[in-house]
């Protein structure tokens, strides 16, 4: 067969118990993931390679170990789903990130194991603009936190929350395969009790007089330029809005549409800027 270029998928099925094994000898090819999908009877294997060639030596590695079989698929990219061939581990200080079909690898103390499968949402943990907001949420977190995350798309960083002891984390997000894919990342992290999402506005939420401690909003330039208002105003009188998604020479842009609101943080990371903004002190509040 020829396999050409692009990615290649080494399926392997193999017996009860071999999996582990087979897993490792793969492991040594270099795939960039394996996904383990389990029956009742059988653990079929699945390692995606962006090197045909290492895709060939791996199946003859797995086949020299009397497997029950394996096969050579070249990924067809469907646009959706064959980013999972090549999804890895991320390491997002304090976080690593593990899409569930992956070993986690060892952690150092400190470190917080976060399952992640974005399936068609965003926030897949890679992206500068996520991590940069993950970066922050320690110092800004405690058992009595409440949470707004704006655009939540995968959950990450409602999850980063609650795993962190947030007390309530809401996701609001405008895709409408986000709060599935949220409550599902929720539950397979063990908070799924205190992570609650939904396609409500955020216009929704200003209205109804919610605050929040801490109000997350990885969005685009125009789109927080676009929310500004809303999103100062469900910020607690004490609490902070964090902001990503921003060039890294034009957040002044857009972070000036917060007016009300005072730079308390820039974080920068590969051209991109998440802002930290809090409320003015009471006695420089109008009307205080
Ligand atoms: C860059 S992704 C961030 C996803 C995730 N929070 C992260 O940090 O990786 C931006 C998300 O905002 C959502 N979004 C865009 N405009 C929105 C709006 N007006 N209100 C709420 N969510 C919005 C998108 O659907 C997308 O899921």
């Amino acid at each position: 067969m020829d396999l050409g270029r692009g990615w290649t998928r080494v399926v392997v099925e193999v017996g009860p118990g071999e999996a582990e094994l087979v897993a490792d000898v793969l492991w040594q090819f270099a795939p960039a993931a394996i996904e383990e999908q389990d029956t009742a009877d059988t653990t079929v294997l699945l390692a995606g390679f962006d090197d045909p060639a290492q895709a060939a030596a791996a199946a003859t590695a797995a086949q020299a170990l009397s497997v029950r079989n394996v096969q050579l698929v070249p990924v067809t990219d469907d646009g959706l789903d064959g980013w999972r061939a090549w999804a890895a581990v991320e390491r997002a200080a304090p976080f690593v990130i593990v899409p569930p079909w992956l070993h986690p690898p060892a952690m150092v103390p400190g470190e917080h194991l976060l399952w992640m499968d974005p399936a068609h949402t965003f926030g897949s943990g890679s992206h500068p603009t996520t991590r940069l907001v993950l970066g922050r949420l320690v110092s800004l977190i405690t058992s009595t936190t409440t949470v707004l995350d704006v655009g939540c798309g995968s959950g990450v960083l409602a999850i980063g929350a609650a795993l962190l002891g947030a007390a309530r984390v809401d996701g609001i997000d405008v895709d409408p395969e986000s709060p599935s894919a949220t409550k599902a990342n929720a539950q397979r992290n063990g908070v799924g009790a205190s992570v609650h999402a939904s396609t409500a506005s955020l216009a929704s939420v200003a209205e109804a007089g919610a605050t929040y401690d801490l109000v997350l909003a990885n969005l685009l330039a125009p789109v927080i330029v676009e929310l500004a208002a809303d999103l100062a105003s469900v910020v607690a009188p004490t609490g902070m809005l964090v902001v990503s998604g921003l060039l890294s020479d034009q957040w002044e842009q857009a972070t000036g549409a917060l007016t009300g609101l005072t730079v308390a943080d820039v974080a920068l990371s590969d051209g991109w800027a998440a802002i930290s903004l809090r409320p003015p002190p009471a006695h420089e509040r109008p009307n205080s």
